[in-house]
């Protein structure tokens, strides 16, 4: 996945006195493949840029492209970028892990949930015999590999579905 960002500004209640500048005239290009971290101190505006690659904001200015596609261009949308949280427990609460990865998946009423769980389990090495076991008894590991596969499953499946 190929993501573009171009000139990128985001104000935070624009219209306001209270208005905030959290990004501005941000560029960049991550190519597909590239792992790349995002340092800067407390407040230089990381949330705010995964929220805009994410598309639960949209920027006051500037484009981003995912695939060369425009994603400012559509409100709300669920795109391909997956966020997996520094503290992943925090995303799983199911009984099994089989019910939390395909939490997603079945949120959609995608039809293929059961392959949609096999395939991503096997793309992050997460042995089947882990389906039925309880979230909270997982090492950090599987607790890490649980929750990539939750957002594996959903994020990269959902496509068709928007
Ligand atoms: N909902 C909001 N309303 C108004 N201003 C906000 C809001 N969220 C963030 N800001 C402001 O935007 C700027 C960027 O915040 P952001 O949370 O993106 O920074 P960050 O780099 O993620 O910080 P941290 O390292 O503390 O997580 C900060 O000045 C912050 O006060
Ligand atoms: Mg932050």
């Amino acid at each position: 996945m190929d993501i573009r960002v171009e000139n990128v500004t985001y104000i935070y209640n624009p219209k306001s006195k209270d208005a905030k500048k959290a990004l501005e005239n941000i560029s960049f290009e991550i190519p597909k493949g590239e792992s790349v971290g995002i340092m800067g101190k407390t407040g230089s505006g990381k949330s705010t840029l995964i929220n805009l690659l994410k598309g639960l904001r949209k920027p006051t200015s500037g484009t981003i492209y995912i695939d060369n596609k425009d994603i400012t261009k559509k409100n709300g949308i669920l795109n391909k970028v997956g966020i997996v949280f520094q503290y992943p427990e925090s995303q799983l609460f199911k009984e099994t892990v089989y019910e939390d990865i395909a939490f997603g998946p079945v949120n959609i009423k995608m039809s293929d949930i059961e392959d949609a769980v096999k395939e991503a389990m096997e793309f992050v090495g997460l042995p089947e015999s882990f389906e039925e076991k309880s979230p909270f008894e997982l090492s950090r590991r599987r607790t890490e590999e649980s929750s990539d596969c939750r957002n594996y499953c959903y994020e990269t499946r959902n496509l068709d579905f928007r």
